[in-house]
């Protein structure tokens, strides 16, 4: 290759050959990995490939969506600065943004609203399914279930490809993931199920599902109603999460969305991943006092415990959904009183922020460390805190999978493997195996 050809590639050496191979560099410092599937010894060979467990260091598409600079601690979906977002936008407008690509116009969003708004009703038979399940079922394992049963409900959601089909499945699950959200909810209280009310915004339509009683008409607050809708805003979409990642991976199948979705769910509901808010919270209740915070803090460097709602496989700095909800936090307990526990994690903070093993590690505050506290200020049990986070998501679900599948590089995601396994052995009948130990018998 010529020199001047040369600027934008890399000239790697196989020092067992000699060969020397020119790489081209990709957009975004990015190397191909299938240009290293010429690098071989013998010609017979499947050729090298890229190694990353965790694809901590992969780059598995390309995407318009959100972009997070983690070393200085930005977000932004579209382009749009979450700070921006969350003091001018709201939760429905996002959701457009995130997956038509741009901010609505006052009509496309008066349309948008509606279509979400008119789908809000769930089949009569899911409250049959929801019946199923035991009283203290946690709803994530309800709303995983419910999602991949709404596949049956829409067959015709198979066709992936067609955009006017995608379209409504799109505002089908947005409409529908907070009503499966309170019905779950009311399960799970013996409460009698809430329909939607279509008078209502979005969120403020939520709150009623959760918390009418018998009075005629639900008012939410609306202090609690804005709080909670910025909160669903700041979840919207965050790049190639764990779900994220399993809605593009499920969905490259050509499945159906919302058994996709409910794979993504799922992802979501580890307490690495969406699950650290509810661990938060347990984490807070168990250090009960902001003078147990200095013994929990040794048990983490110790290595015994995690500091739930701390670190990030990409913020390497504050994250900055953590800063706005921290100042949402104040808001809401204008309205529902102080929640003690914020206090215990504004401690953990603080020393945690002074201390060296999470320095040295990174580790700050992410979008779990506070929003159990505002949550269980507005009356959420803790196990409802991930599905919380589900709504918030289920739009970067949506956005990615279908960027996913009008991507024309991406086709069904299947990993290659290095086998580190046993060499070939011949079948060994079971009469000549011999004795197990006696405790493995056992
Ligand atoms: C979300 O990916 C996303 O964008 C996710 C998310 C989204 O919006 O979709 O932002 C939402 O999932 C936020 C993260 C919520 N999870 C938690 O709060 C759980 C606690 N955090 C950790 O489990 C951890 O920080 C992860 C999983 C979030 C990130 O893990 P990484 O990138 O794999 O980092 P790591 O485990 O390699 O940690 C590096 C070091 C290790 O120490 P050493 O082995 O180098 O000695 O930091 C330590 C870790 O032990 N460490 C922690 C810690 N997180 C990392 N030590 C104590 N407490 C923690 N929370």
């Amino acid at each position: 290759m010529a020199k001047e050809n040369k600027k934008n590639t890399l000239t790697l050496t196989d020092h067992r050959t000699g060969k020397t191979y020119d790489v081209e560099i990709g957009e975004g410092s990015t190397l191909r990995a299938m240009d290293l599937r010429q690098i071989k010894v013998n010609a017979d060979e499947f050729g090298m490939m890229g190694y990353d467990p965790a694809f901590t260091n992969t780059a598995s598409c390309r995407s318009t969506v959100t972009m997070i600079d983690g070393e200085r601690g930005i977000l932004w979906y579209r382009g749009y600065p979450i700070e921006q977002l969350a003091e001018q936008s709201n939760f429905l407008e996002v959701t457009h943004l995130l997956i038509r690509g741009e901010l609505p116009t006052r009509e496309e969003l008066e349309y948008w609203t509606y279509e979400i708004t008119h789908h809000t009703f769930l089949h009569e038979n899911v409250k049959k399914l929801l019946e199923g399940f035991r009283y203290d079922a946690h709803p994530m394992g309800m709303l995983v279930s419910v999602l991949a049963a709404l596949s049956t409900f829409y067959p015709e959601a198979r066709d992936v490809r067609d955009p006017e089909c995608r379209r409504k499945q799109i505002y089908r699950l947005i409409g529908k993931t907070p009503t499966i959200a309170a019905f779950a909810y009311r399960h799970s209280r013996g409460l009698p199920l809430v329909y939607p009310d279509n008078d209502l915004s979005y969120t403020g339509n939520f709150l009623n599902m959760l918390w009418k009683m018998s009075e005629v008409k639900y008012e939410p607050n609306p202090v609690l109603e804005k709080a909670l809708d910025v909160l669903f805003l700041l979840h919207g979409d965050h790049e190639q999460n764990c779900s994220a990642n399993a809605m593009r991976s499920v969905g490259s199948s050509e499945v159906d969305p919302y058994c996709a979705a409910a794979a993504a769910a799922a992802a979501l509901y580890g307490p690495l991943h969406g699950g650290a808010n509810e661990a938060v919270l347990r984490m807070l209740n168990e250090i009960g006092h902001r003078k147990n915070v200095a013994a929990y803090i040794e048990r983490v460097k110790q290595g015994e415990v995690l500091l739930m709602g701390f670190g990030h496989r990409v913020y390497k700095n504050y994250d900055p959904r953590a800063r706005i909800i921290k100042r949402i936090a104040d808001e809401v307990f204008e309205v529902t009183g102080r929640n003690p526990l914020i206090d215990i994690a504004k401690e953990l903070e603080k020393i945690a922020l002074e201390d060296d093993y999470f320095v040295s590690r990174r580790l700050y505050p992410n979008v779990d460390f506070y929003s159990g506290s505002i949550y269980q200020a507005m009356g959420f049990p803790v196990e409802m805190y991930p599905v919380l986070f589900a709504i918030g998501r289920m739009p970067g679900w949506l956005a990615q999978w279908e960027e996913m599948l009008t991507d024309k590089e991406q086709k069904i995601a299947r990993p290659r493997q290095v086998y580190v396994g046993s060499p070939q052995r011949d079948y060994v009948p079971l009469e000549k195996r011999g004795k197990s130990p006696a405790k493995a018998a056992s």
